[in-house]
């Protein structure tokens, strides 16, 4: 099938797409080259049909969601992959779409932000069965990406994602709640999470942080923007890619993610769980996105004993260890220690809904981690003050005078 690869209303290449697999088969026409996703080059004049492809087929629902391979049997299809072309490819992170050839619809009138979409794939996504007899595809849950069952709604005119935990805990959309908390009280920019409960089922909701305007590139799409060399570590990659892209201040982002995800013991903050957002219409880059999937933290996964341990606790995207990658952080002056106070008791009102999922010991075991790892964080960010403001580390002489000083001695030469 051809289509056009479409950015809102500017063509970017035509396509044809495998009707069996959705693979991308061949890029044609190439319209507007800095319109391609970001990390899709062209070299002379031809685009890469591999990248293209492989960002294509990553807008499918990956094959590990769970719940996946139920809902798939009750639609009868056999791939996750068959879905993007259902439904034009659209998505409510970005602005992405694929007209097919022939068609003069237009943005305006398919796009989600502005117009409603069916509710039928996220119902058999959340594991309901779908009440109608012929299915609507038209949803940007064909487009969603992560491991936990989720789907979009609108609720009051926005719209908003909504997420399940995993089993046997549930513990995923407390802690996003929480992990909004912690964000709030330290100031760093952040989706907020709401707790909701279905069929007594614990999920969390967020708004949606894009807007018609705007777009989420993941930080693995950005760092695919220029050649890493081996001597080059992630965490300077990606900033060499913001600098490369004229974006500043992302740093300050950075430190306030290692951060929170040294409080909460995240466990999950890969290359797709961070990113930037630009303007869809000029390119613009706006900045760093907000903190959004927090869930796999404070020992989602882990019995109470191993969560109040502390041991064994995975780190991403930079460095193995939470101990390491928090030596990365430039400056901890902005932690608002004070701005902390109260926060045990915030948690405990957010984890008592839990009931069956989460029992006293687990949820006091929660408590005591994040307040010891704000304790050991408080130290740290002290000893980091003292020394970089130790007498001994001042400048003892002034070097411009010196500087003119020797100028007469260096003409000598
Ligand atoms: N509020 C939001 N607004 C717009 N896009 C979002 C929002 N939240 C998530 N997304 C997009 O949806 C994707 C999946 O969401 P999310 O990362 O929260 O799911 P997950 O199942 O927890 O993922 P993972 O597999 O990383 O655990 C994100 O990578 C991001 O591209
Ligand atoms: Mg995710």
């Amino acid at each position: 099938m051809q289509y056009t690869l479409m950015h809102k209303d500017m063509p970017v290449a035509d396509l044809v797409l495998d009707e069996a697999t959705s693979a991308v088969q061949k890029v044609c026409d190439l319209y507007y080259a800095e319109h391609l996703p970001v990390g899709v080059s062209v070299k002379r004049g031809v685009v890469d049909r591999a990248a293209l492809n492989s960002w294509w087929i990553d807008r499918s629902i990956p094959a590990s969601r769970s719940g996946v391979q139920k809902a798939l049997e009750s639609l009868k299809l056999s791939s996750t992959r068959l879905l993007l072309t259902k439904s034009m490819g659209l998505s409510l992170s970005d602005q992405y779409w694929i007209k097919p050839q022939g068609s003069d619809v237009r943005w305006s009138q398919v796009n989600f932000f502005s117009n409603d979409f069916s509710e039928d794939i996220g119902d058999i996504l959340w594991g309901k069965a779908s009440k109608e007899e012929t299915l609507s595809f038209h949803s940007p849950d064909n487009t969603s990406d992560g491991f936990l069952k989720k789907r979009w709604k609108i609720i009051n005119g926005a719209r908003c994602l909504l997420k399940a935990g995993s089993p046997p805990f549930m513990q995923q959309p407390f802690n996003e709640v929480i992990a909004s908390a912690v964000c709030r009280r330290l100031d760093i920019p952040h989706v907020p999470y709401q707790l909701c409960w279905d069929d007594e089922l614990p999920y969390s909701v967020c708004p949606d942080f894009i807007t018609p305007d705007t777009e989420l590139v993941s930080a693995w799409r950005v760092m695919q923007t220029r050649k890493k060399d081996n001597s080059t570590s992630v965490y300077r990659h990606f900033l060499n890619c913001c600098e490369a892209l004229r974006l500043s201040g992302i740093t300050c982002a950075i430190d306030q993610m290692i951060v929170l995800d040294y409080l909460i013991a995240n466990e999950d903050r890969h290359q797709n769980n961070f990113g930037l957002i630009r303007d869809a219409d000029t390119l613009e880059w706006l900045g760093a996105a907000p903190i959004f999937d927090s869930g796999s933290s404070l020992g989602y996964d882990k019995l109470t004993n191993q969560i109040l341990s502390g041991k064994g606790v995975e780190c991403k995207p930079f460095k193995k260890t939470h101990e390491e990658q928090l030596a990365l952080v430039t400056d901890m002056s902005w932690i608002n220690f004070d701005a902390l106070h109260g926060l045990e008791d915030e948690i405990k009102e957010i984890l008592a809904p839990a009931g069956e999922y989460l029992d006293q010991a687990r949820q006091n075991a929660i408590i005591v981690s994040i307040q010891r790892r704000a304790e050991q964080l408080q130290e740290l960010a002290l000893s980091q003050r003292q020394t970089t403001d130790l007498a001994e580390s001042d400048v003892v002489e002034d070097v411009a005078e010196n500087y003119q000083r020797s100028g007469p001695t260096m003409n000598m030469f």
